[in-house]
């Protein structure tokens, strides 16, 4: 785009639209009320704008519909195997790729091939699932984001880096018992913000000194490398390509969902250079996921990742996808609705506890703006607070979580700049009209694990 225009305009054309069914407010109560308040429960075509999560939900390129119908469905040496290994063998310099069929798959073999119980895992931030799935081995985590990272309203460049004092200190604390660092890029739950490359080096160094593997949660790594391009000095003239691998390149380890910046609608990977842990992974593998040439992924669905994944460092795509979703962090911010400053890379959080201020976190402040915002305009987002990470006690109290947020995910092409201004005329009304109303919920059935997924509420 020719530098004097200031609109950056979605750098695709439309060639095939999904209607959107347009409902009524009563209609609406009576659909969000009949799920026991949790959108994750709701028929999507109820859903006017479906902001649920960003993954698996991109709309793919003509070019990777070329990709499905070229698509090689032989169950072992499929040639569109050998594209997708290409594809991430280039992006990642990595020689071991193996695809699952989404990033839980990968965390899972990791986990399970790589780490003992009782060992600890420490992380900018684990993801939900990440999380679940080292808990399941049995290893202990711990999440030492930076310490601008835990101030949620206050604007910095990386937000999403790990605390390096802290990690040194672990690691000197837990000699022999570390089972991985691991770095999320962008980092999901702490707000989709990103981690500099500075960060990302001396974190591995560390873990090298340590002798500890350093792993990378890559699902974002796209929208990373371009944060790293606009804010790390020293890096403004690489391509984000160039980015990507000099990221990739410090890891032993990579596990990505290919359902965000792999572009896909489905699919994973798990990657390194380490024949052996390699090995191990397989024969795990092989038990749940399948054959190691598709690992629980059709041939097509291949394709159309080893082509998603360089379409998503695009950088007319990249400039486009994180100024539109600044955009709405703009717009809500100066409506003054709180969120987490600077936006993330793939989403607006929204800082629920200090909004809805009056609605204590034993009634799940977060929870019941997602109902309230539903109800109020058929948009739907994602707690990311004390229903998703809260616990009980052994006296079956809630111990809340320390953030309440809701997460407002933008899925990729999907919604043009009308779909947002929408969003930011609802919300904008909603603070006005309904956020001093709303009351907190509770609990009418809590699921052991992954709660905010099946839970049901009713309000207070
Ligand atoms: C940072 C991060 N890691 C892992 C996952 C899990 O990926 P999947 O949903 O494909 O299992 C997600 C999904 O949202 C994520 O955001």
């Amino acid at each position: 785009m020719p530098a004097r225009f200031k609109t950056i305009i979605e750098p695709f054309r439309i060639k095939v639209v999904e209607p959107i069914r347009m409902t009524t407010r009563s209609e609406r109560k009576k659909l969000i009320e009949a799920v026991g308040l949790n959108p994750f429960l709701l028929k999507s075509q109820d859903v006017v704008i479906d902001l649920l999560t960003d993954s698996g939900t991109t709309a793919m390129s003509a070019e990777q519909w070329a990709g499905v119908m070229r698509g090689d469905e032989s169950y072992a040496g499929s040639p569109s195997y050998f594209r997708f290994e290409a594809s991430i063998q280039e992006v990642t310099g990595h020689k071991e790729i193996i695809p699952t069929h989404q990033g839980r798959a990968s965390e899972r073999i990791m986990f399970q091939s790589l780490c003992r119980p009782d060992q600890v895992i420490i992380s900018n931030t684990l993801f939900d699932t990440t999380r679940a799935n080292a808990e399941s081995v049995g290893c202990v985590v711990r999440d030492i984001p930076c310490a601008e990272g835990k101030l949620l309203l206050e604007p910095a460049p990386f937000k999403g880096n790990i605390d390096l004092e802290a990690l040194e200190n672990l690691l000197k604390e837990n000699p022999g018992n570390v089972a991985m660092v691991i770095l999320t890029i962008t980092n999901n739950s702490g707000g989709g913000q990103p981690a500099s490359l500075a960060n990302l080096k001396a974190a591995s160094a560390l873990a090298r000194k340590f002798k500890v593997p350093f792993c990378i949660d890559g699902c974002r790594f796209a929208e990373n490398s371009w944060f790293i391009k606009l804010r790390e000095k020293g890096y403004e003239n690489k391509t984000t390509r160039e980015i990507a691998q000099e990221t990739f390149a410090l890891a032993d380890i990579i596990s990505v969902s290919a359902k965000k910046d792999g572009m896909g609608n489905i699919g994973g990977f798990l990657t390194m250079n380490r024949e052996d842990w390699a090995r191990d992974c397989r024969n795990n593998l092989i038990l749940t996921e399948g054959f190691p040439t598709y690992g629980g992924l059709a041939g097509r669905d291949l394709d159309a990742i080893a082509i998603g994944i360089h379409e998503a460092l695009d950088e007319d795509y990249l400039r486009y996808r994180i100024r539109s979703v600044e955009y709405v962090g703009e717009a809500l911010l100066k409506a003054g609705i709180p969120i987490v400053t600077p936006p993330g890379g793939h989403a607006i959080y929204i800082d629920a506890g200090t909004f809805l201020h009056h609605i204590p976190s034993s009634q799940f402040p977060g929870a019941s703006l997602s109902a309230g915002i539903f109800e109020f305009a058929g948009i739907r987002g994602c707690e990311i607070g004390s229903v998703m990470f809260g616990k009980t006690d052994a006296e079956g109290n809630e111990i809340p979580h320390k953030y309440e947020l809701v997460r407002l995910a933008i899925p990729r092409r999907v919604y043009t700049q009308s779909h947002m201004d929408f969003v930011v005329e609802a919300l904008t009304a909603f603070k006005l009209e309904e956020s001093a109303k709303m009351r907190g919920l509770k609990f009418t059935y809590k699921p052991k694990v992954l709660r905010h997924f099946t839970s049901r509420f009713n309000w207070v």
